[in-house]
């Protein structure tokens, strides 16, 4: 019940309207004590509700839900027409489509939800999912490389997220070793891979792709990175569903380069979009720290770091990379 009770506040309030406790409690059979439990829970997921006395509740901005309709349209304009799932509440968009494997799923399909109560990063961090801010999306790629070629992928996906911010807003991105998407050196986006099968033999892969839109400042305190959004970059209104389309699109088409075409495709594009290139860096392996200078990626995906003369191919992992100045 209280599932229903969200999911119809958050359609009502979506449109920026003052929305009755009253009214709504009457309309779906519930006590007015009741829709203020579930608006404080919204609230508690990152919506800015305010309430107004004799007036209900509003949005302290109108709110465009994602629509799976109106992403498969634009899809198939692009000729793309992937499976799209959209949830307004998961634990995490990764974690659904890792338990759909093997059997519910097919190549390209997508999973997108407006909050995530458990979403993950890297290195075991959250990953703050505030409700309606941002784009949480997750997708089924089936790799027929098997694992050794899964160090790719989050290259291949970074250009995508790229290509996407390029068409929709003209604003150039910075690429940052091994999962990271910045602007002006703060991460707008992150990327989580998580695999499962054998080494030799074609594996599950779920890529997940978070993506910054428009911060709510509660959330933005809770972030434990410099972090930045892709509003405050564009004087465009970032439609949600357009870019999640976009996203989408891009991601089907890199994914199939790289299958046709392996990972050296794409090396010159991604070292001309390394943030780090040429840059002296921290490489930070759990204890361990080495240091060096970036020159880019191979054609394994691999960092290739200059250790004192040394090219050195850094091979993924739980390493982290910074800059040192
Ligand atoms: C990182 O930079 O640490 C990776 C962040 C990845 C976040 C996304 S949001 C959608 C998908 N579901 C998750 O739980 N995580 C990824």
């Amino acid at each position: 019940m209280a599932k229903a009770i969200k999911e119809h506040l958050i359609k009502k309030l979506a449109t920026g309207d003052f929305v009755s406790g009253q009214i709504l409690g009457d309309e779906i059979g519930v006590s007015r004590a009741a829709i203020s439990k579930q608006v404080n829970a919204l609230s508690e997921m990152g919506l800015d509700v305010f309430r107004v006395t004799g007036k209900g509740y509003k949005l302290v901005e109108p709110l465009e839900l994602l629509n799976k309709s109106k992403i498969q349209h634009i899809l198939a304009k692009d000729n793309n027409d992937a499976i799209v799932e959209v949830h307004n509440i998961i634990d995490s968009t990764n974690d659904y489509l890792m338990r759909r494997i093997p059997n519910h799923i097919q190549n390209g399909q997508v999973c997108l939800a407006e909050y995530q109560s458990a979403g993950r990063g890297r290195r075991g961090r959250q990953w703050v999912s505030p409700f309606g801010s941002h784009l949480y999306m997750s997708m089924y790629w089936s790799l027929e490389e098997g694992m050794s070629a899964a160090m790719g992928i989050s290259t291949v996906v970074a250009l995508a997220v790229s290509d996407a911010i390029k068409l929709l807003y003209n604003i150039d991105v910075e690429l940052k070793w091994p999962n990271d998407i910045y602007i002006n050196g703060l991460k707008l986006a992150g990327i989580l891979i998580d695999l499962e099968g054998t080494p030799h033999e074609p594996c599950h892969v779920v890529i997940g792709i978070g993506l910054n839109l428009n911060m709510p400042n509660k959330s933005g305190a809770l972030v434990d990175q410099p972090w930045t959004d892709l509003q405050r970059h564009t004087t465009k209104k970032v439609d949600r569903n357009t870019l999640a389309a976009k996203v989408i699109y891009f991601l089907s088409k890199r994914l199939e380069q790289h299958k046709e075409n392996g990972l050296e495709s794409v090396v010159t594009e991604w070292n001309a979009q390394d943030y780090f290139m040429n840059k002296k860096v921290k490489l930070i392996t759990g204890k361990n720290e080495t240091k060096g200078v970036c020159q880019g990626i191979n054609a394994q995906g691999a960092l290739l770091l200059n250790v004192e003369g040394e090219l050195t191919p850094i091979y993924g992992g739980e390493v982290s990379l910074r800059g040192d100045a």
